[in-house]
C-alpha cells in the first residue's frame, strides 16, 4: 500500500534555514553592536538581510536610526502565489529565463471559484470558465518547480498556514492577507508580481526598514470573545492607515491562551490597518500545530532554537527590546465586536451595537450569515460555530438568514466533514460553498433577491468590507464579527440581537438563550487528508514541460522585453496627456471587469489612464493629438507608440496612490511611455515605475506644471549622466510648446544605483535576466 499522500511533505523545504539565519543574526549584532536590544520582528527580518552591513549602516547614522530608514536588501526563504495575481508574476518570472524558481514556491487557486450553489456544482463551473488560466498555472508550475494547488484545494492564507508557514521565516506572497502567515511566527508580507519575481531569481527584496509596533497582550479569552475579537478591537484603535509602515509585534502574557489558528487570524487582518506585517513569536501552541500539519521536525527544530540557553535568540525579542509604540489588550475583559459596515474600522462593542443600529439606522434585519474564509476557517472557529447551531437545534431553530460556510482548504474541510460539522451545519440549512474564496472576493452569486442598489445587512467572518465587495451592491452593508457570534445571530436574523443577553422565542413558545460557545484548538482524531486530487504537485522542476499559452488567448499573453534605453538622451518625446488632481492606481489601471486581463499586457493596457481627468479641458478620458484630433487616452497611446512616438505623462500630487498594482506601471511602458512627471509620487508606485524602466521625475518648482502642456514636444538633458554614473546629477526637461517656444523645467530623481541599472537595460527584468545568463 502506498503510505497516505502527506506523509511525503518534503520537510527540508519547508524548514526554514534555521542554521543560516542564527550565524546572520550573530553577524546583525556584530554590526550593531552586542548590547543592542532586538525586537523579534527585527530579528527575523534582518537575518534575512543579504548584506547586514550595506543595509544597517548607511542612511541610518550609523544603525541608529534603522526603522523607518535603512534600505533593507533582503532574501525571502518562500513565495506564495494566488491565481490572479500569480499570472503576472510568473510571465515575467518566465522572461528570465531560468530553469527553476531560486526559493521554494507555491501557486493556489482560490481567487477565481464563484460561490453559489455550493461546492459540487460550483467548483466545476468556475474550472470551466478559468480553464486556460488554470492550465497555464499548473503548466508553469510544473516546469519551474513550483507546488500548484489546485482550484479546489483551498485558500492561499489557509494552505500556507497549514504547510508553509513557520516561526522564523521570511515569506512573499502576492495578496493583500500574506501575513496571516505570521500567527505561526513567520514574517510574511504582500507583495505585486515584479517583488516576487526578485526572490523568485534570488535578487535582494527593497524595503524600508519598518517601525515596530508592539501589541501587548494580558489576561485570557473566555466567553465569547474570540481571537478575531482582538483584531476588530486593534483596527478600531488604530484606523485602516494607523499601521502604515509599521509591523505589529504581539507579546506579552495573553500570547499564551491563543491557539495557533486564532493568531493567524489576527495577523490576516493586520492588513486592515495598513501594517506591513503582524507576527507572533514562537509559542507553545505552535507546538501541536506543527505536529498535527506532519511538521513534527520543524516543531522540534524552532523549539530547540526558542529553549537554547542564549536569552536573546532568534525566536523571541530581547529583553529589553523596544518599540516604536505599544498599545495594550487585555483579553480577559475583551467583548466581542462588530465592524463596519462600509470599512474594518468603524468598532463597535456587541453591548452597544443595537444602539448604534437605531442610532444610525442601520437595516434591522440581516439576510446573510457567512462565516469561514481565509480569516477564520480553523477548527476552532468552526467547532465553535458547530456548538452554536447544536444548542439552536436542540431548541428546535433554524437560522432565520441564508447561512453559508467557507472552509478554508480541503484538509479542513474533509476534518470537519468527518467529525460531522458540516452535517451539523447542513442539517440546520447551512450551504458549504468550495474551498475558495467566493463570497469574500466578489464571487458570490447572491440568490435571495436583494436588489441592486437596495440598503440590506449581512453579517461576515471575513476580513474586508469595502462597498460591493461581496455581492457587487455597494448597498450591502458588511458587518464583520467572529464566526461563532455570526452564527447565533442567524438564528434570531436582526441585527439589533446580542446572543450574550437577549432570548430567541421557540415554537414551543419558551425563550431559549444561547451559552457561550465551546469548541477545540484542534482535531483530536488529527487532520483528514481529504480528496488527493486536491494535493499539491510536487516542487520539483521539469524542463519538459511545455508552458501553455493559446496564441489566440484573450486572458493571457507571452511578455516581450522592453527595449533598453537608448545610448544617448531622450530626445522627441510628447506629452501624452496632463492629469488635473488625484491619479490612483485605479485611475491608471482600472479593476472591476479588467481583472481577467490581468495576464494579458495588451488587453487590460486597453483601460491604461481612463479615469484620468485632463488638466486643459476637465474631460476625463479624452485625448487630443497634435493635429486636435480626440480620442480616448489608451487609444492616442497606441498610436503613437506604433509610429515610434515615445511620451509622458505630467501630473500632480501623490500619483499612483492606492495600491501596489504593478500593471499601473507595466501597462503605460508597454505603450510606449518614458517617463512620470509629477508634483510627487506614492513610494510603492514610484519604485514599480522604476522596475518597469519608467524614469519617474518631480518638479523642483511646483508652478513649472503650468508651463508644460499634452503634445509638448520634450527633450531630457542629464537623464544619460544620472543613468550612468548610478544616480548622480539631475535631469532637466526642455520643453518646445507648439509655438516653437522653449523652456527648460528643473526637476529631482529618486534613482538609486541598482535603479539605474533596471533604466538602462531597459527593465528590473532585462536586468535580472541577463544576470541569470550570465
Ligand atoms: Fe481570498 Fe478573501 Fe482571503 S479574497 S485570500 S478569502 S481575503
Amino acid at each position: 500500500h502506498a503510505a497516505p499522500p502527506h506523509h511525503h511533505v518534503d520537510i527540508v523545504s519547508r524548514t526554514p534555514p534555521y542554521h543560516r539565519l542564527v550565524k546572520k543574526l550573530q553577524e546583525v549584532r556584530r554590526v550593531l553592536g552586542h548590547s543592542r536590544q532586538l525586537t523579534l520582528a527585527e530579528k527575523i527580518l534582518y537575518s534575512h538581510l543579504d548584506s547586514p552591513e550595506e543595509s544597517l549602516l548607511s542612511n541610518t547614522n550609523n544603525g541608529k536610526d534603522i526603522r523607518g530608514q535603512a534600505n533593507l536588501k533582503l532574501k525571502p526563504d518562500r513565495v506564495a502565489m494566488q491565481d490572479a495575481s500569480a499570472q503576472m508574476a510568473l510571465l515575467q518570472f518566465m522572461s528570465c529565463g531560468l530553469p527553476a524558481t531560486a526559493v521554494p514556491a507555491s501557486i493556489h487557486c482560490d481567487h477565481m471559484i464563484v460561490g453559489e450553489k455550493g461546492a459540487d456544482t460550483d467548483l466545476p463551473n468556475s474550472i470551466a470558465g478559468n480553464k486556460e488560466v488554470f492550465d497555464f498555472l499548473e503548466s508553469a508550475a510544473k516546469k519551474y518547480g513550483i507546488e500548484f494547488w489546485p482550484p479546489g484545494a483551498g485558500i492561499i492564507h489557509q494552505s500556507v498556514l497549514e504547510n508553509y508557514s513557520t516561526p522564523g521565516l521570511m515569506m512573499l506572497g502576492t495578496d493583500s492577507h500574506t501575513p496571516n502567515a505570521g500567527g505561526l511566527g513567520a514574517i510574511a508580507i504582500g507583495v505585486g508580481g515584479a517583488d516576487a519575481v526578485d526572490a523568485l531569481v534570488d535578487a535582494p527584496w527593497e524595503l524600508k526598514a519598518p517601525k515596530i509596533l508592539g501589541v501587548n497582550l494580558e489576561g485570557e479569552l473566555s466567553g465569547w470573545a474570540s481571537p478575531k475579537d482582538v483584531i476588530l478591537n486593534l483596527v478600531g484603535q488604530l484606523t485602516v492607515r494607523g499601521g502604515t509602515g509599521y509591523i505589529v509585534e504581539y507579546f506579552g502574557p495573553g500570547v499564551k491562551s491563543l491557539s495557533c489558528t486564532g493568531m493567524g487570524t489576527i495577523c490576516n487582518m493586520g492588513a486592515e490597518v495598513g501594517a506591513t506585517t503582524s507576527l507572533f513569536p514562537f509559542s507553545p501552541a505552535h507546538i501541536p500545530y506543527l505536529e498535527v500539519t506532519h511538521r513534527g521536525p520543524i516543531a522540534k527544530a524552532a523549539s530547540d532554537i526558542a529553549n537554547s540557553p542564549m536569552k536573546r535568540n532568534l525566536l523571541r525579542a530581547d529583553p529589553e527590546a523596544e518599540y516604536d509604540k505599544v498599545i495594550t489588550i487585555n483579553l480577559s475583559t475583551l467583548e466581542p465586536h462588530i465592524n463596519g459596515p462600509f470599512t474594518p474600522d468603524l468598532s463597535t462593542p456587541l453591548s452597544k451595537f443595537k444602539s448604534v443600529v437605531e442610532e444610525k439606522d442601520w437595516p434591522r434585519t440581516f439576510g446573510a450569515g457567512l462565516i469561514g474564509s481565509c480569516t477564520n476557517s480553523s477548527y476552532q472557529d468552526m467547532t465553535r460555530s458547530e456548538e452554536i447551531v447544536k444548542q439552536a437545534s436542540a431548541a428546535g431553530l433554524k437560522p432565520k438568514a441564508d447561512f453559508f460556510i467557507t472552509p478554508g482548504s480541503e484538509q479542513i474541510r474533509a476534518t470537519l466533514e468527518r467529525d460531522n460539522t458540516l452535517s451539523t451545519f447542513s442539517s440546520a440549512g447551512g450551504t458549504v460553498l468550495a474551498n475558495a474564496c467566493g463570497p469574500c472576493i466578489g464571487q458570490w452569486k447572491r440568490t435571495d433577491g436583494t436588489k441592486k442598489g437596495e440598503a440590506n445587512a449581512i453579517f461576515t467572518s471575513y476580513n474586508r468590507n469595502f462597498p460591493g465587495r461581496n455581492d457587487g451592491n455597494r448597498a450591502t452593508m458588511n458587518f464583520l464579527a467572529s464566526p461563532e457570534l455570526i452564527t447565533a445571530m442567524s438564528y434570531s436574523g436582526s441585527t439589533t440581537f446580542n446572543p450574550m443577553t437577549d432570548s430567541i422565542p421557540t415554537p414551543s413558545g419558551t425563550p431559549f438563550k444561547f451559552s457561550p460557545p465551546k469548541g477545540s484548538d484542534l482535531p483530536s482524531a488529527g487532520f483528514a487528508e481529504g480528496n488527493p486530487e486536491f494535493l499539491p504537485t510536487p516542487g520539483i522542476p521539469d524542463p519538459t514541460v511545455e508552458v501553455i499559452v493559446d496564441p489566440g488567448s484573450s486572458r493571457l499573453a507571452l511578455l516581450k522585453p522592453f527595449p533598453e534605453f537608448p545610448d544617448s538622451e531622450l530626445t522627441s518625446l510628447r506629452v501624452l496627456y496632463k492629469v488635473k488632481g488625484q491619479c490612483t492606481t485605479d485611475t491608471i489601471s482600472a479593476a472591476g471587469p479588467w481583472l481577467k486581463y490581468k495576464g494579458h499586457l495588451p488587453n487590460i493596457s486597453e483601460n491604461t489612464l481612463i479615469g484620468a481627468v485632463n488638466a486643459a479641458t476637465n474631460e476625463v478620458n479624452v485625448a487630443y493629438d497634435v493635429d486636435g484630433s480626440k480620442s480616448g487616452i489608451p487609444e492616442l497611446a497606441k498610436r503613437w507608440r506604433d509610429k515610434g512616438q515615445e511620451w509622458l505623462v505630467v501630473a500632480e500630487h501623490n500619483y499612483g496612490e492606492g495600491s501596489a498594482r504593478e500593471h499601473a506601471a507595466l501597462q503605460p511602458r508597454y505603450l510606449g511611455g518614458r517617463i512620470i512627471l509629477a508634483k510627487s509620487f506614492a513610494r510603492i508606485h514610484e519604485t514599480n515605475l522604476k522596475k518597469q524602466g519608467i524614469v519617474p521625475l518631480t518638479f523642483v518648482n511646483e508652478a513649472d506644471y503650468d508651463i508644460i502642456d499634452a503634445c509638448d514636444e520634450v527633450a531630457t538633458r542629464g537623464l544619460l549622466d544620472v543613468l550612468r554614473s548610478g544616480g548622480k546629477g539631475e535631469v532637466q526637461i526642455a520643453v518646445k510648446k507648439k509655438d516653437g517656444s522653449e523652456q527648460a523645467i528643473k526637476t529631482r530623481h529618486t534613482l538609486s544605483e541598482d535603479q539605474c541599472g533596471f533604466i538602462l537595460a531597459g527593465s528590473a527584468l532585462n536586468l535580472l535576466a541577463r544576470n541569470a545568463r550570465e
